[in-house]
């Protein structure tokens, strides 16, 4: 059998001698899409942090297709196909929505086909490439940091509470370009995320964080929101 394409073993994680995140074990096949649930403060994000190697790890071990990368600087982590989606949003205010894509890409080598690509998948930006990304909508913005995501076709893409703030129509438009990524380009993806029918309605599996641990998983099927709730009931 071959590796899956991530693998966290045992990763423990968190600020200067303090645990946020406490012994976790998840695998990733390529091509698939795990939830990650939890309430605010769970350390979700940090898990996400740790993954791109923003923070180091107290234990354990992180591969990617089989390779370790726990000591790979974050900066690299693009070239091995890996995309982070942060919970802030760190576009470039006076760059074109053109040159914010572009900064998805390590070369400009596949720039014309990617900016179509996602120019397909978010109209809305297609129809913009030249504006300045500052004047965009928060929806638009949004957008724009996934499709810089996505354009550089990444095997796994980390995405930290995309929806946050999101009219109803945006976060059809985000569900359908990530379900799209995954079946024309086998990406997988690790979605945390508190919007719980959007979340449901692109992922093959949920893990539910809480205190730093996962304390639930499973496919999501038809019990899959009913479980859900009950870990993450006030
Ligand atoms: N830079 C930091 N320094 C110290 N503690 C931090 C730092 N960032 C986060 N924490 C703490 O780590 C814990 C987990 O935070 P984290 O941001 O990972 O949670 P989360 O599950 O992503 O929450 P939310 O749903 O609100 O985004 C919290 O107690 C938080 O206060
Ligand atoms: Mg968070």
């Amino acid at each position: 059998m071959s590796a899956p394409l991530l693998a966290l073993d045992r990763v423990s994680s968190g600020y200067g001698s303090s645990r946020v995140v406490r012994d976790v074990s998840l695998d990733i096949a390529s091509g698939e899409i795990v939830a990650l649930i939890g309430k605010n403060g769970m350390g979700k994000s940090t898990l996400l942090k740790t993954i791109m190697g923003f923070l180091r790890l107290q234990t354990g071990g992180i591969a990617l297709a089989g390779r370790d990368i726990a000591a790979i600087p974050s900066h690299r982590k693009a070239s091995l196909g890996l995309a982070y989606v942060p919970q802030e949003q760190p576009i470039f205010q006076d760059l074109t929505v053109h040159d914010n894509l572009r900064l998805g890409l390590a070369s400009d080598a596949g720039l014309a086909a990617g900016i179509a690509e996602m120019a397909q998948a978010f109209p809305v930006l297609g129809r913009r490439l030249r504006q300045r990304a500052g004047t965009l909508s928060g929806g638009e913005q949004k957008m724009l940091i996934v499709a810089r995501g996505l354009i550089a076709r990444p095997r796994l893409m980390l995405l930290d509470e995309v929806t946050e703030g999101l009219q109803p129509s945006v976060v059809d438009r985000l569900a359908e370009a990530l379900t799209a990524a995954r079946r024309d380009r086998g990406t997988a993806m690790l979605i945390v995320e508190q919007h719980l029918p959007f979340v449901l309605g692109v992922s093959d599996r949920f893990a539910v964080f809480k205190s730093g641990e996962i304390v639930d998983s499973g496919p999501v099927d038809a019990a899959a929101a009913l479980r859900i709730e009950a870990h993450t009931r006030l």
